[in-house]
């Protein structure tokens, strides 16, 4: 069959299997609002440039909005022969509004800007999506940190015990991850903030058009300045890709330690039934598939950045084919990302935070070590590596006795260099608060950080 759109100049018809292998209709048919909303902004500017006169320009809308209420209503019916969602939305309008006007909506652009400008706004829209919902991820985060400011727990590094912190020392370390992935969007999202539409194939357009005039009817701040990098361009796609392989570093991080947590091992938090499954053979199972879940899909959205940065690597400019391979792995990106986000946030505001067992654990691995050295340096002046080589004895001597550091009842027993006053040492809430230095764990530093981030949440309009 020969393709209505563009088969002016062919004398064969398409081959089936050309027209399935060419088509995008399946996947790009997402785009149909964007689509709609920017033929009406370009209609408009066609109409203000005289371009179309006025009886054209409202056919065209009323046309365009009731195809619109078609999709929406799912009376539209979608033929794979038209390719892309771009062509099956124009070939209606002429079949609602006559092709003597539905084929004035063409002039002064092609798919290529066309496309451009759809799925700079759908990348536009996505981010601002992502944006909120790490928003109220940090709202839940903050809350947690406000509750657990005593609630004390073994850090790890090499995942062995490192020292003493509080659960909301913990998690606030999530709240400025996740608020850098809001600055990161909002950079991104600044420098997608200019429109390629009336770029035209690549070189512009020889009728006098006002560019300007649709980007702001479209909510852009501006125009991209060159048509050529206008229709070549789809960093904005990159970026929103990479702002979410960044946010599944941090949830997958995030995601393992509450699999680590959960497990009867550590046993320091249970997730709560409405979030965990069962098993369909071992009937006391309770499994924390969300976690896992979401840190599986960090595979799938490194993926999508990989396969977009592969799919531009190299192209020729301007527009090739190539490019149409663009959306799907955006699509699933965000998709992965405000199902991620939505679920991780519901199942944190649940999670039960077991402070018994935290404390417990604290008993195991000389969290206070590093307590005791400071003691040397600060009351006895000995320089830091030999009063880390004095405890490093008292430990191995406590080792082999079977106690913790803390277990310790008298210091001065286990090395002359202790006086009286560094028992006081031996207590996880004054490890905490001995730390002085800003952005530490003690419950000060602690409220300065949940100021920090509250003041964040409130200064930040999305
Ligand atoms: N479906 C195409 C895409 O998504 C639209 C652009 C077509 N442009 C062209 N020159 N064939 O990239």
């Amino acid at each position: 069959m020969k393709n209505e759109m563009w088969s002016g100049r062919f004398e064969g018809v398409s081959s089936s299997l050309l027209e399935e292998f060419n088509a995008s209709l399946n996947v790009d048919k997402q785009l149909f609002k964007e689509d709609i909303k920017g033929s009406l902004s370009h209609a408009k500017m066609l109409y203000e440039c005289k371009i179309i006169n006025q009886n054209e320009f409202n056919a065209i809308e009323t046309g365009l909005k009731q195809i619109q209420n078609e999709i929406e209503k799912g009376d539209f019916k979608f033929d794979i022969k038209d390719e892309d969602i771009h062509m099956a939305i124009e070939k209606r309008l002429s079949v609602l509004i006559g092709s003597e006007i539905g084929g004035k909506l063409h002039t002064a652009r092609s798919r290529n800007d066309q496309v451009a400008t759809d799925f700079k706004l759908f990348v536009k829209k996505s981010n601002l999506e992502i944006q909120l919902l790490l928003k109220e991820l940090i709202n839940t985060i903050l809350n947690l940190a406000k509750t657990h400011k005593h609630t004390i727990m073994p850090s790890f590094t090499h995942l062995q015990h490192a020292q003493a912190v509080s659960f909301s020392f913990y998690i606030l370390a999530y709240g400025f991850m996740f608020l850098r992935d809001i600055k990161r969007l909002k950079s991104s999202y600044k420098l997608a903030d200019f429109s390629p539409l009336g770029s035209c194939a690549l070189a512009g357009t020889s009728y006098e058009t006002d560019r300007n005039l649709s980007a702001s009817l479209l909510g852009f701040k501006g125009i991209m300045p060159n048509a050529m990098d206008g229709v070549s361009d789809r960093d904005f796609a990159l970026d929103l890709l990479y702002d979410i392989a960044i946010i599944f570093t941090h949830t997958s991080r995030l995601c393992e330690e509450l699999i680590l947590f959960s497990s009867s091992e550590f046993d320091f938090i249970s997730i709560s039934d409405s979030f965990s499954t069962g098993s369909s053979i071992m009937p006391q199972k309770k499994n924390p598939d969300v976690c896992e879940l979401i840190r599986g899909k960090t595979g799938r959205v490194y993926g999508n950045l990989v396969s977009l940065l592969t799919i531009m690597k190299a192209l020729p400019l301007a527009y090739n084919k190539d490019m149409q391979e663009d959306k799907e792995g955006v699509f699933d990106s965000v998709k992965t990302a405000l199902d991620s986000l939505q679920i991780l946030n519901a199942m944190l505001q649940e999670i039960n935070i077991k402070k018994e067992n935290m404390l417990k654990a604290c008993q195991k691995g000389h969290l206070l070590a590093t307590d005791l050295a400071d003691y040397l340096v600060r009351k006895k002046n000995i320089p830091f590596r030999q009063a880390h080589f004095i405890v490093g004895k008292v430990v191995a001597k406590a080792e082999k006795e079977g106690i913790d550091i803390c277990e310790i009842k008298n210091l001065k027993q286990y090395d002359e260099n202790f006086d009286e006053d560094a028992n006081a040492l031996l207590s996880f809430e004054n490890s905490l608060n001995l730390k002085v230095s800003e952005g530490s764990s003690s419950v000060k530093s602690v409220e300065t950080q949940i100021k920090i981030l509250e003041n964040f949440l409130q200064e930040t309009k999305i």
